[in-house]
């Protein structure tokens, strides 16, 4: 069965998805997206994904292309047809088509494109051994709250990343403390057992992972504080991670040539690895 994207309102064969040559996505990065999961047929933390991809798109001025309800039917059913159990599922919606000029167009139609990968999330070897990441300044906007499309810094740090033979990078902001990752929110441990994160009003991606492992570390009587630490603070950490959609919790065990503890993943990560992994597969299947 050929693999299938859906592009405003048509499922089409993935290899001959396109979208107008004057889409202001592919013109401006005029566009936001999302990002879920789903595991054993189930989505995960579906409704806050929702919510936060009608934000981004309230704080640009571009309407929803079709009611929420229709949406998740299109997400179910795309899965659905390309046999995704376990995968992700990629929406993008950019303000649509119109001929080129910065300003915001005032008639043109949002374009809505979604695709589905299979991914056998629970057994991947980075999420489980844990990653070696760099750390390089955050050259980005001052709304990342948005999930914009436009991600040429992420990509950037990204590939200095790989080129150092790391995995991810964290973005470290002028005054040397970690804003987050490349595409994910950074954590550390503290010697006195604390979990700390960046406080999602300090410009950074309201994760959704983020969000729910406050929750679950809340229910674990963990203790967290959410303020910015700096790139030292990381090193020395007891343990780091990061958390997003698509990486879960995953260890970092070496930060720029620091290694964390014995360079294998720590029992806080651990720990909360395994109750989040425990909250994704007991989601009732929604598809
Ligand atoms: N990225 N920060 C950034 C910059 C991100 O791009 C992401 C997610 C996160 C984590 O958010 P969440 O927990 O809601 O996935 C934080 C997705 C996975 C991506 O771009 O592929």
């Amino acid at each position: 069965m050929a693999r299938l994207a859906y592009v405003d309102g048509r499922y089409t064969p993935h290899q001959d998805a396109a979208v107008h040559v004057e889409d202001r996505g592919f013109q401006f990065s005029d566009g936001v997206y999302e990002v879920a999961v789903c595991i054993d047929s189930a989505l995960i933390d579906l409704t806050p994904h929702l919510d936060r991809l009608e934000r981004s798109l309230s704080e640009l001025e571009i309407s929803l292309p079709t009611s929420r309800r229709v949406l998740e039917m299109v997400m179910k059913e795309l899965l659905a047809r390309n046999g995704v159990r376990d995968g992700l599922i990629y929406i993008q919606i950019t303000r649509g088509t119109a001929p080129r000029d910065h300003a915001f167009p005032s008639n043109a139609k949002p374009t809505l494109v979604m695709t589905t990968k299979r991914v056998d999330f629970l057994n991947q070897k980075k999420i489980l051994d844990g990653v070696k990441i760099i750390t390089t300044p955050d050259l980005r906007w001052d709304r990342c709250d948005i999930k914009s499309v436009s991600l040429l810094p992420n990509c950037i740090a990204k590939t200095e990343a790989r080129r150092a033979g790391g995995d991810e990078a964290w973005l470290v902001d002028k005054s040397g403390c970690v804003t987050e990752g490349t595409s994910c929110n950074a954590w550390i441990v503290t010697h006195d057992d604390k979990l700390l994160t960046r406080a999602t009003t300090d410009n950074i991606l309201r994760g959704v992972t983020r969000a729910t492992l406050m929750e679950l570390a809340a229910e674990m009587s963990l203790t967290f504080e959410e303020r910015p630490f700096t790139v030292e603070e990381a090193k020395s950490a007891r343990e780091a991670f990061s958390t997003s959609a698509t990486s879960f919790v995953t260890p970092v065990v070496q930060i720029d040539d620091t290694v964390l503890g014995n360079g294998a993943p720590g029992l806080f990560t651990s720990r909360l690895q395994d109750r989040y992994f425990e909250y994704c597969v007991n989601k009732e299947s929604a598809l």
